[in-house]
Protein backbone atom coordinates (compact mmCIF):
# COMPACT_ATOMS: atom_id res chain seq x y z
CA UNK A 1 0.00 0.00 0.00
CA UNK A 2 1.52 3.63 -1.42
CA UNK A 3 -0.51 5.30 1.44
CA UNK A 4 0.97 5.44 4.36
CA UNK A 5 3.87 3.67 4.06
CA UNK A 6 6.74 5.01 6.09
CA UNK A 7 8.79 5.90 3.17
CA UNK A 8 9.86 9.19 2.51
CA UNK A 9 7.60 10.21 -0.65
CA UNK A 10 8.55 13.53 -2.48
CA UNK A 11 6.42 15.19 -4.75
CA UNK A 12 7.15 14.69 -8.36
CA UNK A 13 9.52 17.46 -9.94
CA UNK A 14 7.45 19.70 -12.21
CA UNK A 15 8.92 22.07 -15.32
CA UNK A 16 9.02 24.67 -13.06
CA UNK A 17 10.78 24.23 -10.34
CA UNK A 18 11.42 26.31 -7.37
CA UNK A 19 10.71 29.82 -8.25
CA UNK A 20 10.69 31.59 -4.98
CA UNK A 21 13.16 32.25 -2.18
CA UNK A 22 12.00 32.74 1.39
CA UNK A 23 16.04 33.99 1.74
CA UNK A 24 14.81 37.39 1.29
CA UNK A 25 11.59 38.13 3.38
CA UNK A 26 11.69 41.55 2.56
CA UNK A 27 8.06 42.58 1.27
CA UNK A 28 5.45 42.29 4.20
CA UNK A 29 2.63 41.77 0.73
CA UNK A 30 4.39 38.80 -0.17
CA UNK A 31 6.42 37.47 2.91
CA UNK A 32 6.56 33.89 1.46
CA UNK A 33 8.74 35.18 -1.97
CA UNK A 34 6.28 33.35 -4.42
CA UNK A 35 5.69 35.04 -7.60
CA UNK A 36 2.70 37.61 -8.22
CA UNK A 37 -0.55 35.39 -9.52
CA UNK A 38 -3.60 37.15 -11.32
CA UNK A 39 -5.83 35.24 -8.73
CA UNK A 40 -4.39 36.35 -5.31
CA UNK A 41 -5.73 35.61 -2.07
CA UNK A 42 -8.83 37.55 -0.68
CA UNK A 43 -7.91 40.45 1.05
CA UNK A 44 -8.65 40.90 4.93
CA UNK A 45 -12.43 42.57 5.10
CA UNK A 46 -12.09 46.06 5.72
CA UNK A 47 -14.27 47.43 8.54
CA UNK A 48 -17.60 46.73 8.50
CA UNK A 49 -16.80 45.39 4.88
CA UNK A 50 -18.45 42.23 3.63
CA UNK A 51 -16.45 39.06 4.68
CA UNK A 52 -15.18 37.07 1.63
CA UNK A 53 -14.87 33.55 2.91
CA UNK A 54 -13.79 31.07 0.36
CA UNK A 55 -13.01 27.53 0.30
CA UNK A 56 -9.43 26.54 -0.14
CA UNK A 57 -8.67 25.48 -3.85
CA UNK A 58 -8.47 21.64 -3.99
CA UNK A 59 -9.97 21.14 -0.49
CA UNK A 60 -13.64 20.07 0.38
CA UNK A 61 -13.59 19.78 3.80
CA UNK A 62 -11.41 22.01 6.48
CA UNK A 63 -11.21 20.78 10.19
CA UNK A 64 -9.11 23.13 12.76
CA UNK A 65 -7.56 21.65 15.65
CA UNK A 66 -7.04 24.38 18.26
CA UNK A 67 -7.37 25.54 22.21
CA UNK A 68 -6.81 28.74 23.15
CA UNK A 69 -3.81 27.25 25.40
CA UNK A 70 -0.16 26.37 24.44
CA UNK A 71 1.25 23.01 24.77
CA UNK A 72 -1.90 21.12 25.24
CA UNK A 73 -1.43 18.25 22.58
CA UNK A 74 -2.77 20.66 19.25
CA UNK A 75 -0.06 18.93 17.10
CA UNK A 76 0.01 15.79 17.62
CA UNK A 77 -3.67 15.47 17.63
CA UNK A 78 -3.58 17.14 14.41
CA UNK A 79 -1.37 14.69 12.93
CA UNK A 80 -2.59 11.56 14.56
CA UNK A 81 -6.10 12.75 13.69
CA UNK A 82 -5.35 12.62 10.39
CA UNK A 83 -3.68 9.15 9.72
CA UNK A 84 -6.24 7.84 12.15
CA UNK A 85 -9.07 9.45 9.12
CA UNK A 86 -6.60 8.58 6.47
CA UNK A 87 -6.50 4.82 7.12
CA UNK A 88 -9.88 4.36 7.37
CA UNK A 89 -12.11 3.21 4.82
CA UNK A 90 -15.45 4.79 4.45
CA UNK A 91 -18.50 3.43 2.55
CA UNK A 92 -19.66 7.01 1.39
CA UNK A 93 -16.52 6.93 -0.36
CA UNK A 94 -15.60 3.26 -1.03
CA UNK A 95 -12.40 4.37 -0.63
CA UNK A 96 -9.89 5.71 1.98
CA UNK A 97 -10.25 9.63 2.63
CA UNK A 98 -7.62 11.76 1.06
CA UNK A 99 -6.18 13.94 4.34
CA UNK A 100 -3.47 16.64 3.95
CA UNK A 101 -1.98 18.89 7.18
CA UNK A 102 -1.63 22.69 7.38
CA UNK A 103 0.50 23.83 10.09
CA UNK A 104 -0.65 27.50 10.45
CA UNK A 105 1.87 28.19 13.85
CA UNK A 106 4.13 30.52 11.57
CA UNK A 107 6.29 31.03 15.07
CA UNK A 108 6.17 27.63 16.11
CA UNK A 109 5.79 24.86 13.35
CA UNK A 110 5.60 21.61 14.46
CA UNK A 111 4.69 19.61 11.66
CA UNK A 112 7.95 19.18 10.12
CA UNK A 113 9.84 17.64 12.96
CA UNK A 114 6.48 15.39 13.75
CA UNK A 115 6.06 14.30 10.19
CA UNK A 116 10.07 13.46 10.07
CA UNK A 117 10.43 16.26 7.58
CA UNK A 118 12.71 18.85 9.23
CA UNK A 119 15.45 17.96 7.10
CA UNK A 120 13.15 17.86 3.70
CA UNK A 121 14.07 20.74 0.74
CA UNK A 122 11.52 23.33 0.77
CA UNK A 123 9.13 22.44 -1.72
CA UNK A 124 8.82 23.06 -5.22
CA UNK A 125 6.77 25.33 -7.27
CA UNK A 126 3.65 24.20 -10.15
CA UNK A 127 3.78 26.23 -13.30
CA UNK A 128 0.96 28.67 -11.83
CA UNK A 129 3.16 29.64 -9.18
CA UNK A 130 1.55 27.25 -6.21
CA UNK A 131 3.65 25.53 -3.33
CA UNK A 132 3.06 21.94 -3.60
CA UNK A 133 2.75 20.00 -0.44
CA UNK A 134 5.65 17.67 1.05
CA UNK A 135 4.30 14.21 1.39
CA UNK A 136 5.73 11.96 3.98
CA UNK A 137 4.00 8.49 5.40
CA UNK A 138 1.54 9.06 2.44
CA UNK A 139 0.21 12.31 4.08
CA UNK A 140 0.88 16.10 1.87
CA UNK A 141 1.56 18.37 4.41
CA UNK A 142 2.43 21.95 4.26
CA UNK A 143 4.12 23.88 6.68
CA UNK A 144 5.96 27.32 7.47
CA UNK A 145 8.95 25.34 8.79
CA UNK A 146 9.51 24.43 4.92
CA UNK A 147 9.76 27.74 3.96
CA UNK A 148 12.25 29.28 6.10
CA UNK A 149 15.78 29.91 5.17
CA UNK A 150 17.72 26.52 6.19
CA UNK A 151 19.97 26.97 8.94
CA UNK A 152 22.83 24.51 10.62
CA UNK A 153 21.75 26.53 13.78
CA UNK A 154 17.87 26.26 15.22
CA UNK A 155 18.12 29.53 16.62
CA UNK A 156 18.60 30.87 13.22
CA UNK A 157 16.27 29.60 11.81
CA UNK A 158 13.52 30.70 14.37
CA UNK A 159 14.90 34.28 14.38
CA UNK A 160 13.95 34.13 10.56
CA UNK A 161 10.15 33.78 11.82
CA UNK A 162 9.74 36.02 15.02
CA UNK A 163 10.80 39.54 13.48
CA UNK A 164 8.06 39.55 10.99
CA UNK A 165 5.29 42.17 11.51
CA UNK A 166 1.36 41.08 12.47
CA UNK A 167 0.66 42.36 8.74
CA UNK A 168 3.97 39.77 7.15
CA UNK A 169 1.99 37.06 9.40
CA UNK A 170 -1.44 37.65 7.94
CA UNK A 171 -0.17 37.27 4.12
CA UNK A 172 1.43 34.54 4.60
CA UNK A 173 -1.10 32.85 6.58
CA UNK A 174 -3.28 34.15 3.38
CA UNK A 175 -0.41 32.32 0.96
CA UNK A 176 -0.27 29.12 3.13
CA UNK A 177 -4.49 29.24 2.97
CA UNK A 178 -4.49 29.92 -0.56
CA UNK A 179 -1.54 29.17 -2.82
CA UNK A 180 -1.30 25.73 -2.17
CA UNK A 181 -1.96 23.21 -4.36
CA UNK A 182 -3.19 20.11 -2.66
CA UNK A 183 -3.77 17.94 -5.94
CA UNK A 184 -0.83 14.90 -5.67
CA UNK A 185 1.90 16.68 -7.68
CA UNK A 186 -0.42 19.83 -8.64
CA UNK A 187 -2.67 17.42 -10.62
CA UNK A 188 -5.29 14.86 -10.29
CA UNK A 189 -7.92 14.88 -7.43
CA UNK A 190 -8.02 16.98 -4.49
CA UNK A 191 -8.43 16.57 -0.60
CA UNK A 192 -11.76 15.24 0.56
CA UNK A 193 -10.32 16.82 4.29
CA UNK A 194 -7.47 19.01 5.46
CA UNK A 195 -6.93 19.27 9.24
CA UNK A 196 -5.19 22.54 9.71
CA UNK A 197 -2.87 22.36 13.37
CA UNK A 198 -3.55 25.91 14.78
CA UNK A 199 -0.83 28.05 16.63
CA UNK A 200 -2.10 28.24 20.26
CA UNK A 201 -4.30 31.46 21.75
CA UNK A 202 -7.01 33.26 19.94
CA UNK A 203 -4.66 35.78 18.03
CA UNK A 204 -4.52 36.98 14.54
CA UNK A 205 -3.96 33.39 12.70
CA UNK A 206 -7.52 31.95 13.60
CA UNK A 207 -9.26 35.16 12.78
CA UNK A 208 -7.63 35.50 9.67
CA UNK A 209 -8.99 31.63 9.13
CA UNK A 210 -12.22 31.89 10.20
CA UNK A 211 -12.72 35.40 8.58
CA UNK A 212 -11.22 34.28 5.00
CA UNK A 213 -11.49 30.53 5.23
CA UNK A 214 -15.00 28.26 5.31
CA UNK A 215 -13.85 25.94 8.19
CA UNK A 216 -16.19 23.12 8.85
CA UNK A 217 -15.58 22.46 12.08
CA UNK A 218 -12.57 23.18 15.29
CA UNK A 219 -11.84 20.37 17.84
CA UNK A 220 -10.57 22.26 20.45
CA UNK A 221 -8.01 20.43 22.51
CA UNK A 222 -7.60 20.49 26.22
CA UNK A 223 -5.74 19.02 28.92
CA UNK A 224 -7.53 18.54 32.99
CA UNK A 225 -5.92 21.75 34.64
CA UNK A 226 -7.83 24.30 35.81
CA UNK A 227 -5.37 27.11 33.40
CA UNK A 228 -6.02 25.00 30.35
CA UNK A 229 -9.96 24.67 30.85
CA UNK A 230 -10.43 29.33 31.34
CA UNK A 231 -7.85 29.03 27.59
CA UNK A 232 -10.27 26.62 26.28
CA UNK A 233 -13.10 28.43 26.79
CA UNK A 234 -11.98 31.33 25.40
CA UNK A 235 -10.79 29.51 22.34
CA UNK A 236 -14.76 27.83 21.90
CA UNK A 237 -15.82 31.79 22.63
CA UNK A 238 -13.42 33.21 19.92
CA UNK A 239 -15.07 30.58 16.88
CA UNK A 240 -18.32 31.01 17.86
CA UNK A 241 -17.33 34.62 17.33
CA UNK A 242 -16.53 33.99 13.86
CA UNK A 243 -18.98 31.34 12.82
CA UNK A 244 -16.89 28.57 12.99
CA UNK A 245 -18.35 25.37 14.17
CA UNK A 246 -17.44 23.64 17.45
CA UNK A 247 -17.25 19.88 16.02
CA UNK A 248 -16.13 19.10 19.83
CA UNK A 249 -13.42 18.78 22.76
CA UNK A 250 -10.57 16.44 23.15
CA UNK A 251 -9.26 16.21 26.62
CA UNK A 252 -5.53 14.96 26.21
CA UNK A 253 -3.19 13.66 28.70
CA UNK A 254 -6.28 12.87 30.62
CA UNK A 255 -4.77 10.05 32.73
CA UNK A 256 -1.64 7.95 32.02
CA UNK A 257 -1.88 4.09 32.38
CA UNK A 258 0.47 2.39 34.58
CA UNK A 259 2.07 -0.24 32.45
CA UNK A 260 2.72 -2.77 34.70
CA UNK A 261 -0.30 -2.90 37.32
CA UNK A 262 -3.06 -0.75 34.33
CA UNK A 263 -3.82 1.47 37.10
CA UNK A 264 -5.19 4.58 35.70
CA UNK A 265 -3.84 7.70 37.54
CA UNK A 266 -5.04 11.04 37.10
CA UNK A 267 -1.52 13.39 37.01
CA UNK A 268 -3.49 16.34 36.13
CA UNK A 269 -6.07 15.92 38.27
CA UNK A 270 -10.08 15.08 37.74
CA UNK A 271 -11.39 15.53 34.27
CA UNK A 272 -14.87 16.47 36.21
CA UNK A 273 -14.19 20.21 35.63
CA UNK A 274 -13.50 19.79 32.08
CA UNK A 275 -16.33 17.42 31.74
CA UNK A 276 -19.19 20.05 33.16
CA UNK A 277 -17.59 22.38 31.21
CA UNK A 278 -17.99 20.82 27.98
CA UNK A 279 -21.68 20.36 28.80
CA UNK A 280 -21.92 23.65 30.23
CA UNK A 281 -21.02 25.22 27.25
CA UNK A 282 -23.15 22.61 24.86
CA UNK A 283 -19.75 21.11 23.24
CA UNK A 284 -19.41 17.17 22.54
CA UNK A 285 -16.68 15.16 23.96
CA UNK A 286 -15.29 13.61 21.51
CA UNK A 287 -12.63 11.62 23.62
CA UNK A 288 -10.70 11.88 26.64
CA UNK A 289 -6.76 10.29 25.78
CA UNK A 290 -4.00 8.99 28.30
CA UNK A 291 -0.77 10.34 28.79
CA UNK A 292 1.84 7.82 26.83
CA UNK A 293 5.67 8.17 26.26
CA UNK A 294 5.20 6.91 23.09
CA UNK A 295 2.90 9.20 21.90
CA UNK A 296 5.74 11.49 23.05
CA UNK A 297 8.56 10.05 21.22
CA UNK A 298 6.65 9.09 18.11
CA UNK A 299 6.61 13.14 17.99
CA UNK A 300 10.20 13.73 18.27
CA UNK A 301 11.01 10.98 16.31
CA UNK A 302 8.61 12.22 12.62
CA UNK A 303 6.77 8.79 13.03
CA UNK A 304 3.25 9.65 14.61
CA UNK A 305 2.13 6.97 16.84
CA UNK A 306 -0.97 6.29 15.15
CA UNK A 307 1.17 4.50 12.36
CA UNK A 308 3.85 2.34 15.02
CA UNK A 309 1.52 -0.45 16.22
CA UNK A 310 3.18 -3.37 17.29
CA UNK A 311 6.51 -2.04 17.85
CA UNK A 312 8.75 -2.47 20.47
CA UNK A 313 7.25 0.52 21.92
CA UNK A 314 4.06 0.16 22.12
CA UNK A 315 4.92 -3.09 23.97
CA UNK A 316 6.31 -0.94 26.53
CA UNK A 317 3.13 1.34 26.78
CA UNK A 318 1.47 -1.87 27.42
CA UNK A 319 -2.69 -1.11 27.58
CA UNK A 320 -2.66 2.52 27.89
CA UNK A 321 -0.91 2.67 24.35
CA UNK A 322 -4.28 0.37 23.43
CA UNK A 323 -6.13 2.61 24.87
CA UNK A 324 -5.08 5.95 23.24
CA UNK A 325 -5.46 4.25 19.83
CA UNK A 326 -9.11 3.03 20.45
CA UNK A 327 -9.57 6.83 21.56
CA UNK A 328 -8.21 8.35 19.07
CA UNK A 329 -10.27 6.19 16.74
CA UNK A 330 -13.36 7.21 18.06
CA UNK A 331 -12.37 11.00 18.03
CA UNK A 332 -11.60 10.49 14.35
CA UNK A 333 -15.35 8.51 13.50
CA UNK A 334 -17.17 11.38 15.08
CA UNK A 335 -14.82 14.40 13.54
CA UNK A 336 -15.65 12.70 10.12
CA UNK A 337 -19.58 12.23 11.24
CA UNK A 338 -19.51 16.06 12.12
CA UNK A 339 -18.53 16.48 8.50
CA UNK A 340 -22.40 15.34 7.43
CA UNK A 341 -19.95 11.92 5.95
CA UNK A 342 -21.49 8.76 7.58
CA UNK A 343 -19.29 5.97 8.09
N1 LIG B 1 -1.20 12.06 25.00
C1 LIG B 1 0.09 12.37 25.07
N2 LIG B 1 0.97 11.53 25.65
C2 LIG B 1 2.29 11.85 25.75
N3 LIG B 1 2.82 12.98 25.30
C3 LIG B 1 2.00 13.87 24.71
C4 LIG B 1 0.60 13.62 24.55
N4 LIG B 1 0.04 14.68 23.93
C5 LIG B 1 1.05 15.54 23.70
N5 LIG B 1 2.22 15.06 24.16
C6 LIG B 1 3.54 15.72 24.11
O1 LIG B 1 3.38 17.03 24.67
C7 LIG B 1 4.23 17.95 24.00
C8 LIG B 1 3.40 19.12 23.48
O2 LIG B 1 2.54 18.64 22.46
P1 LIG B 1 2.22 19.50 21.17
O3 LIG B 1 3.44 20.10 20.58
O4 LIG B 1 1.37 18.64 20.29
O5 LIG B 1 1.32 20.65 21.82
P2 LIG B 1 0.75 21.96 21.13
O6 LIG B 1 -0.55 22.24 21.82
O7 LIG B 1 0.69 21.78 19.66
O8 LIG B 1 1.84 23.03 21.51
P3 LIG B 1 1.97 24.53 20.93
O9 LIG B 1 0.88 25.31 21.59
O10 LIG B 1 3.33 24.96 21.33
O11 LIG B 1 1.76 24.45 19.45
C9 LIG B 1 4.92 17.18 22.89
O12 LIG B 1 6.18 16.81 23.33
C10 LIG B 1 4.04 15.95 22.70
O13 LIG B 1 4.78 14.84 22.24
MG1 LIG C 1 1.56 22.98 18.13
Amino acid sequence: MAMLSAKLVQPPLRPCLKLFSTTHLTRHENPLGLPLRSNSAPQMPRRGGPIQQRHIPHVKKVIAVASGKGGVGKSTLAVNLAFALAMKKFSILGRRPRVGILDLDIFGPSLPTMMGLQHSDEPTLTSSGSILPIINHGLPTMSMGYLLPKSTENALKEDAAIVWRGLMVQKAVQQLLFDVDWREGGHGPGLDLLIVDMPPGTGDVPLTLGQLVVVDGAVIVSTPQDVSLADVRRGIAMFRKISVPITGTILNQAYFVCPSCTTQHQLFGSPDAFRSMASTLGVPVLSELPLVKGVSIGGDSGIPYSLTANSQQTEMDGAGGAVWRSALASAADRVWKSLGQEG
